[in-house]
């Protein structure tokens, strides 16, 4: 690769990426899902792989390949991405959710495909909300151990994109916040991304952009310094 060699910052840690993004079924069919690819997740996977550390991935529908020496653990909804999140983070030093988990799932799940009404008829959802996986696993006791949360912004400006995520990582109580903007042609499903990386006072730690190869690289590098106690 063209990315410079970091070295093996990472040797002797465990490493967990949640990565891709849930998916909630309707019915037999049917499912509500996002625009996530699961290419940072992955590019993450790869880079801590790479810096020595042993790695597992849980991906939530990948639309790319995952990195092979990781352990991957497969899951479909936000309920299965928390038990195995749950149970995986307090064993790794670094946890990393990248994954999109959908905010709200629906109420039931049906048991037969759900038929389409009289012709013109409308057709109402009831949604309800799924719990924060970066919230829940932030509020139980760690020490030594680091827990990262994504966030994906549709901010109108870089003031506002800061406000929003410092607001955040209040709100989830995770040690960094990696901000990235999204829309239609930037963040999901591109290969390029540009992240701000916010430390739990809501100080910024890290600006980086290019390949997501590179800007995992970059990120990686931010908490491998703060696993070892390095400035
Ligand atoms: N996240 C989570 N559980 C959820 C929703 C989000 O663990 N139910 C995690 C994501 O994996 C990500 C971080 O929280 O690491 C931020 O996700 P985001 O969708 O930006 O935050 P929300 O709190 O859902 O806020 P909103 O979607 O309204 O911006
Ligand atoms: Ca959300």
């Amino acid at each position: 690769s063209a990315e410079p060699d970091r070295g093996r910052d990472l040797e002797g840690r465990r490493v967990l990426v949640t990565a891709g993004g849930t998916r909630e079924p309707l019915d037999p069919v049917r499912f509500i899902g996002n625009r996530s690819s699961g290419r940072q997740g992955v590019a993450l996977a790869e880079a801590a792989r790479d810096r020595g550390a042993s790695v597992t991935l849980i991906a939530a529908h990948l639309e790319v390949p995952p990195p092979t020496g990781v352990t991957v653990l497969r899951v479909e909804t936000t309920a299965e991405l928390l038990t195995a999140t749950s149970a995986e983070a307090p064993l790794h030093d670094l946890t990393i959710m990248a994954a999109a988990v959908a905010d709200y799932r629906p109420v039931g799940v049906a048991d037969g495909k759900i038929k389409k009404a009289a012709t013109g008829e409308r057709l109402t959802l009831e949604l309800v909300q799924n719990p924060d996986i970066l919230a829940t696993i932030s509020a139980e006791p760690r020490t030594g151990r680091l827990i990262v949360g994504f966030a994906a912004e549709t901010a109108a400006s870089p003031e506002e994109l800061l406000e929003l995520g410092r607001a955040k990582i209040a709100r989830k109580g995770s040690d960094y916040l990696v901000l990235n903007t999204v829309g239609w042609t930037t963040g999901f499903a591109t290969a390029d991304n540009s992240v701000t990386v916010l430390d739990a006072s809501g100080d910024i730690v890290l600006e980086a952009s290019g390949s997501k190869t590179s800007v995992a690289d970059d990120i990686l590098g931010v908490f491998a310094a703060a696993l070892t106690g390095a400035p």
